[in-house]
This record gives C-alpha cells, sequence and structure tokens, in this order.
C-alpha cells in the first residue's frame, strides 16, 4: 500500500506515527489512502454539501430597517474590543447583496445554506412587538434559496442577542427562556412551512464561556458569577427552543451545534490527563450531556459546582431535549497542559506555534483533521445521538489577490484531509449526513475582526466585489 502514496503522504504518515497521536498505523494508512480517493459518489447521493455563515458577521446594515442593536453591535462599536478596530456595521453587506451571494453558493454546486436570523431585526425591543421588514428580510433569503433548490437552515441564536434584552441581565436573567421562547415561537412560526432544518442554538459552550466567563466576545462579562447562570439558561433555552420549533413545524429536522474538538494531553503526565478530562468536559460534555438527561459535567469541571443554586424545581428535566441531530463543529484539536494557576480550568491549551506544529491557520489553530474522525465517533457514542452533520468546519488564511484570482492550495488540502477523515467515519459506520463549510464569504471574525478570511468567496470589504477563491472552483468541481 505504500507505494500508491506520493512522498508528501508518506512523511505525514510517518510523521502521524511518530508523534504517537494515532498508535495504530493501519488506522493512519487507512485514512491517507481515502483522501486521494475522495469523491462526492463516495459519500452518497444524499449526502448535503453546503456553507454555514451567521447574521452578524456576514449582514451588515445593522441598524436598517428597524433593526435595533445587539450585544455585538454595542461591544464592537462602544469599547473598541475588536483586534482590527472594525465592527459589522456592513461587514459583507449581505442584507442587500443576499440575492448574488446565494446565486455564487448555486455557481459553488452546494444545496444548502445555513444563516442565523438576527433576533435584533425581527423584535427590535427583545420581545413584543415584531419588525415586519425584518420577518419579510429572510423570506427574501429563504424564497431565494428555495427557487435554486436550495435547502436553507436556520439557526436561531448565533450570539447576537439585543442590547434591550442584555440591559435586563440578558443570559443571566432567568427570564431569558421566556424571551427565548416567545423569539423561537415567532421564527419557528414565520418560516416553518418552508424551512425543515432548524438549529437552536450555535456553540453554547462558546457564547457563554468567552462572553460572559473570559469576557473577550460579547457582553465582555467576566467570572464565575456571570457564567453559571448564563450557562444554566442557554442550556434550558436549548430544550425549550427544541420543544418549540417541533410543536410549529411539521416534520422539521431539529438539531443544535457544539464547538467540539478532541483534546490531547501536552506531556503524558498523569496531571495532564486531568487538564484533558477538565477541558474535553467543556468543550464536549457542557451542553450535550444535560440534554441527552446525563446531567452537567460537575465532577469533572469543579467550577460548575455551584450551578445547582441556578437549577429550579424541574428543571433537570426541562433540560432535556430529543434532538434530531447534532451539529459538530470542528477546526482543530487542543493540547492541554496542567497549570494550578490558571482560573476554572487549571489548565491551558498550549498554542501550537509553541509545541512545534507546522500547519497552522490565520487563527493560529493547527491543521488536524484527525480531530474532526475523533469528534464525530466520540459524539456518535452517546446514546440518544441519532445523527450528525459538520455543521461548521474550515481555515483562515491571509488570502491574497493576484491577477483577480485566489490561489489558497493551503485551504484545499485542509478541505481534503478533513474531508478524508469525515469520510473515514462515514464508512466506520458513523451516521454522518451532510458537511457545512465555513463559510461561503470572508466575514467579520468577532474580535478578530476582518483580519482572517475564511470564505470559498474572497470580499474586497471596500468595495463589496467577490472574487470566487480556487476552493471555492474546487468544491464546484467535486461536487459537479
Ligand atoms: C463560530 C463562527 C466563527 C468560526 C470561526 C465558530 O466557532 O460559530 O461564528 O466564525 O467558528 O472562528
Amino acid at each position: 500500500m505504500i507505494n500508491i502514496l506520493n512522498r508528501k503522504e508518506f512523511l505525514r504518515l510517518l510523521g502521524i506515527i511518530a508523534s504517537g497521536t494515532l498508535s495504530n498505523p493501519q488506522q493512519v494508512l487507512a485514512s491517507i489512502v481515502k483522501q486521494s480517493e475522495l469523491s462526492k459518489s463516495a459519500f452518497g447521493n444524499d449526502f448535503l454539501w453546503g456553507v454555514s455563515t451567521a447574521a452578524y458577521q456576514i449582514e451588515g446594515a445593522s441598524q436598517e430597517d428597524g433593526k435595533s442593536r445587539s450585544i455585538w453591535d454595542t461591544f464592537s462599536q462602544k469599547h473598541r474590543h475588536i483586534k482590527d478596530g472594525s465592527t459589522g456595521d456592513i461587514a459583507c453587506d449581505f442584507y442587500h447583496n443576499y440575492a448574488s451571494d446565494i446565486d455564487l453558493l448555486k455557481s459553488l454546486n452546494m444545496n444548502v445554506f445555513r444563516f442565523s436570523t438576527a433576533w435584533s431585526r425581527v423584535l427590535p425591543q427583545g420581545t413584543g412587538s415584531v419588525n415586519q421588514k425584518g420577518i419579510d428580510f429572510y423570506h427574501r433569503v429563504i424564497d431565494k434559496c428555495l427557487e435554486n433548490n436550495i435547502h436553507p437552515w436556520i439557526s436561531l441564536y448565533h450570539w447576537d442577542l439585543p442590547q434591550v434584552l442584555q440591559d435586563k441581565g440578558g443570559w443571566m436573567n432567568r427570564e431569558v427562556i421566556d424571551w427565548f421562547s416567545e423569539y423561537a415561537h415567532l421564527i419557528s412560526k414565520s418560516y416553518g412551512d418552508k424551512v425543515k432544518d432548524w438549529i437552536v442554538l450555535n456553540e453554547p459552550t462558546a457564547f457563554t464561556v468567552v462572553g460572559y466567563g473570559v469576557g473577550v466576545h460579547a457582553p465582555g462579562l467576566r467570572g464565575v458569577n456571570h457564567l453559571l447562570p448564563t450557562i444554566h439558561h442557554a442550556a434550558m433555552c436549548q430544550a425549550e427552543g427544541g420543544r418549540i420549533i417541533r410543536s410549529n413545524v411539521s416534520n422539521a429536522n431539529i438539531g443544535t451545534t457544539f464547538s467540539c474538538s478532541h483534546v490531547m494531553p501536552l506531556r503524558s503526565l498523569e496531571k495532564d490527563h486531568i487538564a484533558v478530562e477538565r477541558w474535553d468536559a467543556l468543550l464536549n460534555r457542557l451542553f450535550i450531556e444535560p440534554s441527552l438527561g446525563l446531567g452537567y459535567p460537575i465532577s469533572s469541571l469543579p467550577f460548575l459546582r455551584n450551578i445547582d443554586k441556578h437549577i429550579k424545581e424541574d428543571d433537570m428535566e426541562k433540560l432535556v431535549f430529543d434532538f434530531d441531530f447534532i451539529g459538530i463543529q470542528n477546526y482543530t484539536r487542543e493540547v492541554v497542559k496542567n497549570i494550578g494557576i490558571i482560573p476554572y480550568m487549571h489548565g491551558l491549551e498550549i498554542h501550537p506555534a509553541k509545541r512545534g506544529a507546522k500547519d497552522f491557520s490565520d487563527m493560529g489553530w493547527e491543521f488536524y483533521p484527525e480531530s474532526l474522525y475523533e469528534t464525530l465517533k466520540r459524539f456518535s457514542n452517546y446514546k440518544g445521538v441519532k445523527k450528525l452533520y459538520v455543521t461548521e468546519n474550515g481555515c483562515a488564511l491571509q488570502d491574497q489577490v493576484v491577477d483577480n484570482r485566489v490561489e489558497d492550495t493551503q485551504r484545499i488540502n485542509y478541505f481534503k484531509s478533513y474531508l478524508a477523515q469525515m469520510l473515514r467515519a462515514k464508512n466506520e459506520g458513523i451516521d454522518v449526513r451532510g458537511y457545512l463549510c465555513w463559510s461561503l464569504l470572508d466575514n467579520f471574525e468577532w474580535r478578530e475582526g476582518y483580519r482572517p478570511r475564511y470564505g470559498l468567496v474572497y470580499v474586497d470589504f471596500k468595495t463589496q466585489e467577490r472574487i470566487i477563491k480556487d476552493s471555492g472552483y474546487w468544491f464546484r468541481d467535486f461536487l459537479k
């Protein structure tokens, strides 16, 4: 079998075995061989292919047609927390360019467009009076998808809470369960006859921990007192949102997504293995386990022990919901080391460059395709998880336009290696039904601003011109 590998693949194989990350050479070989055999048909005719996007990252029109401010408007505009000082005020101006952007998606032969609805566009006061212009906008987006045989997938919440609700405590206030329920009813009733695929929350660990624990995302709050109620209320909304969609939408395919990763120890020391257990609980268990009736992973995450204070009678049952699918969002692996002084986690993720990783993205994230395989395997092992989709995966690079072309070979290689690992999982019987890459367009990458470019399509943020990158053409040909 070795002789069908080219030199680069062979060296990579040796490297993986030498690093001890996968001990079984047969296993590694299998995955590499599949990369050279990648084809659309290998995934089956029903497999879905598309892109994921999020309202604040692409829409712009931040104060147009009745939209109010979200916590991300406040966070980026007032506090200048964004590395390049930018905001999502205009972003990709998808609000005005949605039709031509969906045409671009169609030209790449993709059949899923995942987007999120901006709560502050449809309910400017967070609750109460509905902004019809906001509702109409998403009807236009959905209709444009349907005309092009593209399945519209809606995420209810991708981090942009209306600022008016943050002023009342936001996710820390238990009333958020009622606010979110009202919003979920509105969206699912408005679009439920046209949209069948639904995601309740995008990465609850990310928006709770990074926004309300560490404070480097909106709304910029820190500490365990902010974090614990936020986690519990988000987990309650995760389940309640699922129930609401099920009650309003016939034949709905309902899921929720997690930012998950394969976590490994820096050294083979017992204390680093303990750090792995904590990180794994945070990234991979915190929100799925309560939804499956397993409760919060308190014994592996000691900082959760006071979460009980926020749990009311019957809440443990209400946290449970029978999702039709789980969305796996994986970009890299985490390698962690035990460090006692780090708050909450007593452990730290070691930057890939510092541990000698060679290939990493503009986010500093290591290319580690086996993480996708391991993560799919891990989630499929939960009793109660029915099917999986990869709802985000992609790579940020510093793309350059030369002669109206973006030659992003590194991104093509990234996709090939991750798709090979997804195929490996599928061939082993893991029920993975689709792949949505992050993302269609270069966009506002939260606190990183516009520097990291993730799109299959390059965006010139001054002119709003779009250029399909080589990786976009690669998908177009792959999916032909
Ligand atoms: C988020 C996206 C983000 C992407 C790349 C995911 O965690 O859902 O909003 O842009 O990662 O960082």
